[in-house]
């Protein structure tokens, strides 16, 4: 887990808003779920997904609950649906830290952001155009342009365990051949045998069934309408057979955006799919639902490698410096705060250098400068900062009732 420093820490809540801004202009309202639930929301995600059996944060409170802090969100907005009833379809975004017991690296922690929205009771394909559209705006709002959209359709259910089943005799034939992890790996979850990203398996991966062959009729018109849709909105995508995603709640559409500048183990900026059993399996009605969650750390890693969405924490308007005691800046400190304006100013009485110092350090537009002879003028001295005016560093004196808009005009 990581502590996120000023000034980094001011584009995390930039992104947040860009992000708000993308989809709330698509009709999606933000939702908030606790960042501890019942462990049994968390488990429903599937007894297969290494984040629930090896991940998660998991204790017993005082009140003797098994709880635990959530490795995702999406589990906990089915939850809240199938508590509030909500009329569909619901239409959600969220924002938050997640936790999972990860061996930590570059791009991967045990805490992390995501952005996400989840729509839930809609079972058109068009939805899913529409989800993975808003995130593909997002990634380009940000100004990336290496990012590279991988969709695939895990089919109905039946076709998809028509395949896992299909998978486990295609791999078991192996026998040895594969390394001993994916037989592990088999042995709970044949699909996430496709994942390996051991050379030793890549032949036995290629040679496997594919799912495209197990799609019932309905699966296969779901996923041409999608890829159809993408082909209209002009997005570009690469329908990739082996992608499975890492959580077993899956049906139908899955899809990934890819970080072309990162670390391929760590190379998902996010993704997300169809999860049409979940609302059912917390309790809820029988109610399809489609999302994704993008993670912040590694869309910001991402930012960085590409050279675009630069840090700009809020420039301050005036920095104030007073050399009577401290008596003035409080008072003109408030008022400029007041109207508007950003300002800072020093304290412990220092001496007007030292105040001077930090003033420059602040990155103030301008000083605002008083000591004794300008509080008997009634006026205050008003000093551009050097290299936020070009070289110009010309002190001026203003009445002080001018200050306001004096000091407006210079930001
Ligand atoms: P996920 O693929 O587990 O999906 O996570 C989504 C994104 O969160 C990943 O692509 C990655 O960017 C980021 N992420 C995951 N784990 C870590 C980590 N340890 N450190 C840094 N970043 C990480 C989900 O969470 C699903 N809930 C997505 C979804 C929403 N599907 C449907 N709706």
């Amino acid at each position: 887990m990581r502590d996120i420093l000023p000034p980094d820490s001011a584009r995390w809540r930039t992104l947040h808003n860009i992000f708000a801004d993308v989809v709330e202009a698509a009709g999606y309202a933000e939702l908030k779920t606790p960042i501890i639930e019942d462990v049994g929301v968390f488990t429903r995600i599937g007894d297969a997904t290494e984040i629930v059996t090896k991940e998660l944060y998991e204790f017993e409170d005082r009140g003797g609950r098994r709880v635990s802090l959530r490795p995702e969100v999406t589990a906990s907005v089915c939850r809240a649906f199938a508590q509030h009833r909500p009329t569909p379809p619901w239409k959600v975004w969220y924002a938050g830290s997640n936790f999972r017991q990860e061996k930590a690296q570059r791009g991967r922690y045990r805490q992390f952001d995501q952005v996400g929205i989840e729509v839930l009771g809609v079972d058109d394909a068009d939805l899913d155009v529409e989800v993975i559209a808003l995130g593909w705006e997002f990634y380009r709002r940000l100004g990336l342009s290496r990012v590279k959209l991988i969709v695939n359709s895990l089919g109905e259910p039946d076709d998809r365990a028509r395949y896992v089943e299909a998978l486990r005799v295609h791999f078991e034939s192996i026998g040895d051949a594969l390394t001993e992890q994916s037989r592990a790996t088999l042995a709970k979850n044949p699909l996430r045998v496709l994942d390996s990203k051991r050379e030793p398996d890549f032949p036995h991966i290629a040679s496997a069934p594919k799912i495209a062959d197990f799609y019932s009729d309905a699966a296969r018109a779901h996923f041409d309408r999608v890829e159809a849709g993408l082909e209209v909105l002009g997005i570009p995508f690469e329908v990739e057979p082996k992608l499975v995603r890492g959580l077993d709640y899956y049906r139908r559409t899955i899809f990934e955006y890819q970080g072309l500048t990162l670390d391929s183990a760590q190379n998902a900026l996010g993704g997300g799919g169809r999860y049409d059993g979940l609302v059912e399996a917390l309790g809820g009605p029988s109610t399809p639902g489609t999302g994704f969650a993008l993670g912040i750390d590694r869309t910001l890693l991402a930012c960085d490698d590409e050279g675009v969405f630069a840090s700009l924490p809020r420039q301050l308007d005036a920095f104030v410096v007073d050399t009577t005691g401290g008596a003035e800046a409080l008072a003109l400190t408030a008022e400029l705060r007041a109207a508007g304006l950003a300002v800072d100013r020093a304290f412990d009485g220092r001496s007007m250098k030292a105040q001077m110092k930090l003033a420059n350090r602040s990155g103030a537009k301008v000083a605002v400068i008083v000591g004794t002879n300008e509080v008997d003028a009634g006026t205050v001295v008003v000093k551009p900062m050097s290299g936020v005016h070009g070289e110009s560093t010309d002190q001026v004196t203003v009445p002080r009732s001018d200050l306001i808009p004096h000091v407006k005009e210079q930001s």
